[in-house]
């Protein structure tokens, strides 16, 4: 369903500015969903200037499309993948900004035929590529109950994941779980919602996502090959929308923005100590949150955590 009228870009204003587009830049969109901010960037982008985006949804495909500038190229996969195309591109390490806006688009969670929300009714998917790799539905039907104890307790953080497992598979035995409000009913039994600002439902759905995606392993992916891609300036912007995703980018951001460690009594001369600590590293930039303005406007946005690095 190509449907985009009411699409928000989260943190528009900052993006475009924190990447610092320069005319002639390199810049690369992993996550184009509807282009939302893929357009203001080629608005900033001179004739010498160039913007590929990436996204796994084969429907961003059509979106993309519908943008008519030479100085674009749009390219359907997994930005784990994105090395692979740089080299290709010959553009690896001419990268002047990478931009990542994490998890689905408006457009992805408001199809009921997609299974990602708990409060439509529809066939439960949840892949951002609906061609490849395994769906909730067959994941939930045929995983033993540890391995979806341990699926919603790791990426869902859920406190009732427990209950909510064993119920899952009592409830298979009498039928298959097939559709997304099926599932969300067997979790609100599970769950006491008392003290719950959310829908019982959140955790487990975004614990599934992420698994049947496999998003965090996506994400540290392309954290580590951004070093490789970006040129010495280059700028590392990522939104995310959960604690697991901003950990595991904060972690990363920190760890590669310290001098290298040496253990004390190690055998190594001053020269070599100088060489590792060249090594090319990221400058922690900001931090930014959406503003109230923003959240009343696009609740969406209300989780958003913006990390911005540069490559030194
Ligand atoms: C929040 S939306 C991006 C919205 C976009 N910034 C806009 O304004 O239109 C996230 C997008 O990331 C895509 N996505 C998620 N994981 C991906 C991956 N590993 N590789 C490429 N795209 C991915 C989803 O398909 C979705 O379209």
């Amino acid at each position: 369903m190509l449907k985009k009228n009411n699409h928000i870009p989260v943190l528009l204003k900052e993006v475009i500015k924190f990447l610092k587009i320069k005319e002639n830049g390199i810049y690369i969109d992993c996550t184009f969903g509807l282009g939302g901010h893929s357009k203001h960037i080629l608005k900033k982008i001179g004739k010498n200037g160039y913007l590929y985006a990436i996204d796994k949804d084969p429907i961003s495909t059509k979106f993309a499309k519908q943008i008519k500038n030479k100085n674009f190229m749009f390219i359907n996969d997994s930005f784990k993948n994105l090395i692979f195309h740089t080299n290709k591109l010959n553009i690896t390490k001419k990268v002047n900004g990478i931009l990542l806006d994490l998890g689905f688009s408006n457009n992805q969670i408001k199809d009921k035929e997609r299974g990602f929300s708990f409060m439509l009714n529809g066939p439960l998917d949840m892949r951002f590529n609906q061609t490849t790799g395994k769906s909730a539905k067959d994941w939930i039907n045929e995983s033993d109950e540890k391995e979806i104890f341990k699926i919603i307790k790791k990426f869902g953080q859920e406190k009732f994941a427990k209950k909510i497992a064993k119920s899952i598979v009592n409830y298979r035995k009498k039928k298959k779980i097939v559709n997304t409000l099926e599932l969300s009913k067997i979790i609100k039994k599970n769950v006491n919602i008392k003290n719950r600002k959310k829908n019982p439902a959140t955790k487990t759905f975004q614990a599934i996502r992420i698994h049947i995606n496999k998003e965090l392993k996506c994400i540290k992916k392309i954290l580590k090959d951004s070093l490789k891609i970006l040129s010495n300036g280059g700028r590392l912007l990522i939104i995310s929308f959960n604690s697991l995703e901003d950990k595991i980018i904060k972690n990363f951001m920190k760890k590669n923005s310290k001098n290298v460690e040496i253990p004390n009594k190690l055998p190594i001369t001053n020269k070599e100590i100088e060489y590792l600590n060249s090594k090319k590293k990221l400058k922690l930039l900001k931090k930014i949150l959406p503003s109230k303005k923003e959240i009343n406007k696009n609740i969406k946005s209300r989780s958003a955590i913006l990390r911005i690095a540069e490559l030194k």
